[in-house]
């Protein structure tokens, strides 16, 4: 087991509430330069097809803060490119519809083998460590693994969401899927809502080793200020990993 999970925090939504009036404040930049003095590990942003919170100006910056770069994008020539420009630390890939609010579910890797094997492998060319977020179910994990993945990012989402004996059930899921894809040499993150309440439970599945946080994170920031709610949320993920041992 790995001692300490690492946090990415993903500061999206800073330039979310930035694009809302067009100007530059608040900046995700600053954000994620305070995210390190706060103690997070890595900084995430994902760059979209129609820009609307991150853009290729931010992503550039980034890559400068002094925190491994998560670099999510959409598997498109496009992204490609820029990637291959930035040459941020890791690369995940996801599916990307223009209407939906978020992220709405991971890839379809086993569908789509040809076409992720290709951008897995031009990528890895670029020294860039490629993570797929998929759901947790085993034949994505297999599939992953056979387009030669680094790394698989597990959808935490419908745990996040779920309640009582369902939430177990979608712990489990979360849990089975890491078992597997430890076996199978894949590195195994998880991320998507996840919140004060729900991230110790993930922090203590021995074989997770990164968690992905934004929204919430950004959102609490409001009431409590980022570093102090970063600071927290570490302090779960220490209390989730203790609990294991
Ligand atoms: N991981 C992936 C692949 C995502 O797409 C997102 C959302 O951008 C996150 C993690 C973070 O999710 P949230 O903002 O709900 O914490």
């Amino acid at each position: 087991m790995v001692e300490h999970i690492r946090l990415g925090v993903n500061v999206d939504h800073v330039a979310t509430l930035r694009n809302a009036r067009g100007g530059i404040h608040p900046d995700p930049v600053e954000a994620a330069r305070l995210a390190a003095r706060a103690g997070a590990d890595g900084v995430t942003a994902h760059l979209r097809e129609d820009r609307r919170h991150i853009r290729d100006a931010d992503m550039r910056l980034l890559k400068d803060v002094g925190l491994p770069l998560n670099f999510e994008m959409a598997p498109t020539d496009e992204m490609f490119g820029i990637a291959s420009e930035i040459l941020p630390q890791a690369c995940c890939l996801v599916p990307e519809k223009r209407q939906e609010l978020t992220t709405e579910g991971g890839l379809a890797v086993h569908a789509g083998m040809n076409h992720l094997k290709a951008y897995v492998a031009r990528l890895q060319d670029q020294g860039i460590r490629v993570s797929l977020f998929i759901d947790p179910e085993s034949r994505e994990v297999e599939a992953a693994r056979m387009v030669g993945a680094d790394i698989v990012e597990l959808h935490a989402g419908p745990y996040t969401k779920a309640t009582g004996a369902e939430r177990q059930r979608e712990l489990a899921r979360i849990q089975q899927a890491a078992a597997l894809a430890l076996r199978l040499g894949l590195e195994c993150h998880a991320g998507h809502g996840l919140n004060f309440e729900t991230v110790e439970a993930v922090s203590a599945i021995p074989n997770v080793v990164e968690l992905n946080i934004g929204h919430f994170i950004i959102g609490e920031a409001i009431f409590q200020g980022l570093e102090p709610v970063i600071r927290q949320m570490r302090s779960l993920m220490d209390a989730g990993r203790r609990s294991i041992r």
